[in-house]
């Protein structure tokens, strides 16, 4: 389902004592699974440990997206990628060598997604554009989902467009992803969408996964 939009549903949210049906209920419409790693250091929350989250990456029937919200991303990331995580995501505020990182990650032959926190300009970063394959702008401080989507973070998507300009890279955009704001964030330049209560809030996730694809196409 590689097209050039993509409905990438965190499982943050979903009801974790029974994730594998969780995953199935979504999996056949989603693109890839985001699955949000906390240290409860970089953010004050913590989600799955390494081994914990090496199970949900070999049980998925489909990509897995890792988005690394933890301090030690620089070697932790490397075993993402060494796991078989389709996407690898590290915040810029986190890693100590970035460049390298991403560089390493590209290597084991996962695809290297570069995250950046609402406080967080892109200008800053242009450089590492071409070390990487997904630009991850939050519209939430991450740390939770259900928070409320922030808007006056588009300039920032749409500045993020137009340096990324003819690279083959996809623009994320994660919290508070919904039928109300998707539009607004495709509008600006995204691509590709994380949502995680709008999801699995809803009462039946797989037909909002497709609604939210529903939605975006229509920009
Ligand atoms: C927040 C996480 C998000 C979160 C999104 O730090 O990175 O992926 O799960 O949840 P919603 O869609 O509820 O904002
Ligand atoms: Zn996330």
């Amino acid at each position: 389902m590689y097209n050039d939009l993509r409905i990438t549903p965190s499982i943050l949210n979903a009801d974790h004592s029974v994730l594998n049906e969780e995953i199935a209920r979504i999996s056949s419409v989603s693109d890839l699974i985001h699955l949000d790693i906390m240290d409860d250091l970089f953010v004050p929350n913590l989600t799955w440990d390494f081994a914990a989250a090496e199970k949900i990456i070999a049980d998925c029937p489909i990509p897995i997206d890792a988005h690394l919200m933890i301090e030690d991303v620089d070697r932790i990331s490397l075993d993402y990628a060494d796991a078989g995580a389709d996407s690898v995501t590290i915040h810029v505020e986190a890693a100590k060598s970035a460049v390298t990182t991403l560089r390493a990650i590209r290597k084991i032959g996962a695809r290297a997604g570069l995250a950046l926190k609402p406080g967080t300009e892109i200008d800053s970063h242009a450089d590492l554009l071409n070390e990487i394959d997904m630009l991850l702008i939050m519209t939430v401080e991450p740390g939770f989902g259900g928070q409320k989507f922030m808007k006056n973070m588009m300039d920032k998507v749409r500045r993020s467009k137009s340096l990324i300009g003819d690279r083959p890279i996809w623009l994320q955009v994660d919290g508070g992803v919904s039928l109300d704001t998707i539009a607004i964030a495709r509008e600006a330049g995204a691509d590709t969408f994380v949502a995680g209560s709008a999801v699995f809030n809803a009462p039946e996730p797989a037909l909002m996964v497709e609604m939210l694809r529903q939605r975006a196409s229509d920009v």
